[in-house]
């Protein structure tokens, strides 16, 4: 498959509630091919999206994702902090999420979003959930501890690692984490980095760029795909 340049981070989150179902049929409509989501651990062990350790940024719920079982969070309204008509839109769990990528036809970057202390547990159950999944998907992370977890139960999903600033050791890290890509910020980007990088092997792709020219800038600097919360700038055969 031709990895998608145009990939809607959290679902699309500037048009609908981020991490959401609404997101990613939105993100469909427009003509994405691919897609970006978190992926956390609910209290009994339930992957679901969401960015925030909390729950109040995003949802009508309060306190920590970790400390919240499945049922509670599948109760919780998950649009109405983005707009009153998303009200009611559900808090998904990665399954659901998963199950719709297949069915709208959508390329899955799943971010393991680890609660703090939880890097392997989340890594090892998102690639499970992931490895019965029929979408075409690539994980990624903050974490390298995730990534390792995640490589030991889905090895043939693809791996990238997240940076802010790519690190002056990022072959160290990549190497260490077991990923074959490198996901960085946009805004930190240096030619010289991205060159080092590129020249290497590995693809780099970037976050989070919300205007034309601003892709078209990393484009040129050889960066294959960004994430953005604004995937209706583009036309669908541009993405
Ligand atoms: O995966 C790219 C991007 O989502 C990483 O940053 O904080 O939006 O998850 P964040
Ligand atoms: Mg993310």
């Amino acid at each position: 498959m031709i990895y998608p340049r145009i990939i809607a981070h959290r679902c699309g989150g500037a048009l609908t509630p981020e991490n959401t179902l609404a997101g990613l049929r939105l993100a469909a409509r427009l003509g994405c091919r691919g897609v970006e989501f978190d992926a956390m651990l609910a209290a009994d062990g339930v992957p679901v999206l969401i960015h925030d350790e909390t729950l109040e940024r995003t949802t009508s719920g309060r306190g920590r994702v970790a400390d919240t079982d499945s049922a509670r969070l599948a109760e919780l309204d998950a649009g109405t902090r983005h707009h009153v008509a998303f009200a009611m839109e559900p808090l998904p769990t990665l399954d659901a999420a998963l199950q719709l990528c297949a069915a709208l036809g959508l390329w899955a970057n799943v971010e393991i979003k680890p609660s703090a202390g939880q890097e392997a547990e989340t890594g090892r159950v998102v690639a499970r959930h992931t490895a019965a999944a029929t979408c075409t998907l690539l994980l990624s992370s903050f974490s390298a501890e995730a990534l390792r977890t995640a490589a030991s139960e889905a090895s043939n999903v693809p791996r990238a690692l997240l940076v802010e600033a790519i690190p002056a050791d990022w072959r160290e890290q990549v190497a260490g984490s077991g990923a074959l890509a490198l996901h960085s910020s946009a805004r930190k980007l240096t030619a010289d980095a991205a060159h080092a990088v590129l020249s290497a092997g590995f693809p780099l792709r970037c976050y989070t760029v919300n205007r034309r020219e601003d892709a078209d800038r990393l484009f040129a600097m050889g960066v294959s795909a960004v994430f953005t919360d604004r995937p209706d700038l583009w036309i669908p055969s541009e993405m």
